[in-house]
């Protein structure tokens, strides 16, 4: 009875899982989706815990009773992980995520790792069930070890890729030897705890060579791609214990990890070779080519008067301004605007900012309608009955090198058309480049007005300035 309802609570986590994931697609069933995914994670975990029924040789072991004490730790670690995860999700700011992401990713390839280091023992000489252990162990420790070297890159405590002379041949050495030692394991099955903790300790050495040459601002993809790995570790896990839910759950990261990761490369023309083996935007690389042309200031309140005189206003955010946290002043112009009878879009790049959907999450943060955000493909034909651009810190997403310059680093990565728009006004702080470390041409553009300073600080007079008006 008791296996039969925790299959069930299995049953229902993993049709949670699936639907939570399917509304997270969608910003408006998004926090519900991640919710149904969280009330089915619990179901299952307290059907664990609770109706986990011992076998011995395939019957129910009725004189088995879990320890007090077990019960009591298992509680006291739920408290913990509770406490900690709530207030740091609470406190962490919009810009950090992704060294949150990292750090929770971490410690989900930490978990698979350890289920291997304790299940090897008890599953000596049994190579279906070693295969998963080890395989498990292996990879979850170089999530570990990697996503740990991600987060200290991203919070700024470890700085620039550290390349290693020859990185990529000790890399590919290093993750052969990993791969011969861990065949090894299983076919001979050593009883030595020892040699398991060796290829532990190897799998976490990997995991920080294979992490540390990579680029600061290239880590959002790597931390997907270290997401799959802690789904695929999970789904090892699964496959150990004949755990449905925890197979789903880990097939449904690993795949949803590697999707990512490949959605992020495309959207940037990069291949994930590239990303994980090239230096893009560490050396300042750019083609040679010379742009031609001068650069032209406005001012707040001429940069009020167009505005508040246009049809249509497309707004451009980008980096900057999540930096600036200017995403509630902004939205007070753009309420300003349409009060004046002004028509106001948002167009969201793919990869404007630093990670998936950064943008559509710092806007709706201040309640940004969503119908009022435009993909790249839908808002790019509008531009050309578009009275004013206004980008706000974005630069590589509307670079027209990324269309015209072969030589340029970002050649190929699809751009926001802005230049197509009646008006250009770019605000940054100065003439700095942005991720990928090139010039912008579209700042010389005769049509482009550069309005310098924080975004926050502009935007609050540019508000100001408006309702003088
Ligand atoms: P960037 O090209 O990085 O440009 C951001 C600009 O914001 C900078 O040029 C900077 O110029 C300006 N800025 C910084 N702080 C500011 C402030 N307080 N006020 C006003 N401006 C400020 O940003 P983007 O156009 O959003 O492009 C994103 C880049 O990140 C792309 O190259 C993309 O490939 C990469 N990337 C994205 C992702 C995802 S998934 N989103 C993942 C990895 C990499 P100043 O210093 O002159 O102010």
């Amino acid at each position: 009875m008791k296996s039969a309802l925790l299959e069930i609570s299995y049953l229902i986590g993993s049709v949670t899982f699936i639907l939570g994931l399917k509304m997270m697609g969608n910003p408006k069933t998004a926090r519900r989706g991640n919710l149904l995914g969280a009330v089915g994670m619990t179901i299952a975990i307290v059907g664990t815990i609770f109706l986990f029924e011992k076998q011995d040789h395939g019957a129910v072991d009725e004189s088995y009773s879990v320890p007090g004490l077990v019960y009591a730790l298992i509680f006291g670690a739920i408290a913990l992980g509770t406490v900690v995860g709530w207030l740091t999700a609470k406190r962490v700011q919009m810009t950090k995520m992704p060294e949150l992401v990292s750090m929770f990713n971490g410690m989900g390839g930490a978990c698979a790792a350890l289920i291997g280091l304790m299940e090897y023992e008890h599953n000596l000489g049994q190579t279906g069930a070693l295969s998963a252990i080890v395989a498990g162990m292996v990879i979850g420790s170089v999530s570990f070890s990697g996503s740990i070297i991600a987060y200290l890159k991203l919070n700024g405590s470890m700085r620039q890729p550290i390349r290693l002379p020859q990185y990529n041949v000790i890399n590919t050495l290093v993750m052969a030897g990993v791969a011969a030692f861990s065949v090894w394991m299983v076919i001979t099955s050593p009883s030595d705890p020892f040699i398991l903790y060796v290829l532990f300790a190897c799998a976490i050495v990997y995991g920080i060579l294979f992490t540390i040459p990579i680029g600061g601002a290239d880590m959002p993809v790597v931390i997907s791609l270290l997401n799959s790995f802690t789904g695929l570790a999970a789904a090892f896990g699964g496959f150990l214990y004949d755990n449905k839910v925890m197979l789903t759950g880990g097939i449904l990261v690993g795949s949803a990890g590697t999707l990512l990761t490949l959605v992020m490369c495309k959207a940037m023309n990069r291949p994930l070779s590239n990303v994980i083996f090239g230096a893009f935007g560490a050396t300042g690389a750019s083609s040679d080519r010379e742009i031609k042309g001068n650069i032209k200031d406005i001012g707040v309140s001429d940069t009020a008067v167009l505005m508040n005189y246009s049809k249509k206003v497309v707004i451009v955010p980008g980096y900057g301004l999540a930096v600036a946290q200017a995403q509630h002043v902004i939205h007070e112009l753009e309420s300003i605007l349409e009060a004046r009878g002004v028509t106001v879009k948002y167009a969201i790049h793919p990869v404007a900012g630093r990670m998936p959907g950064h943008m559509n999450v710092l806007l709706a943060e201040s309640n940004v309608s969503y119908d009022k955000l435009v993909e790249m493909e839908d808002i790019n034909p509008e531009f050309a009955s578009t009275d004013v651009v206004l980008v706000v810190g974005a630069n590589d997403v509307v670079n027209p090198a990324a269309k015209n310059d072969p030589a340029s680093p970002i050649y190929g990565m699809p751009i926001l058309d802005v230049e197509n728009a009646q008006h250009i006004i770019v605000n940054k702080r100065s003439m700095s480049a942005g991720y990928a470390g090139i010039e912008n041409e579209l700042f010389f553009n005769p049509k482009t007005s550069m309005l310098f300073g924080d975004a926050k600080d502009v935007l609050t007079k540019l508000v100001t300035e408006l309702k003088s008006l």
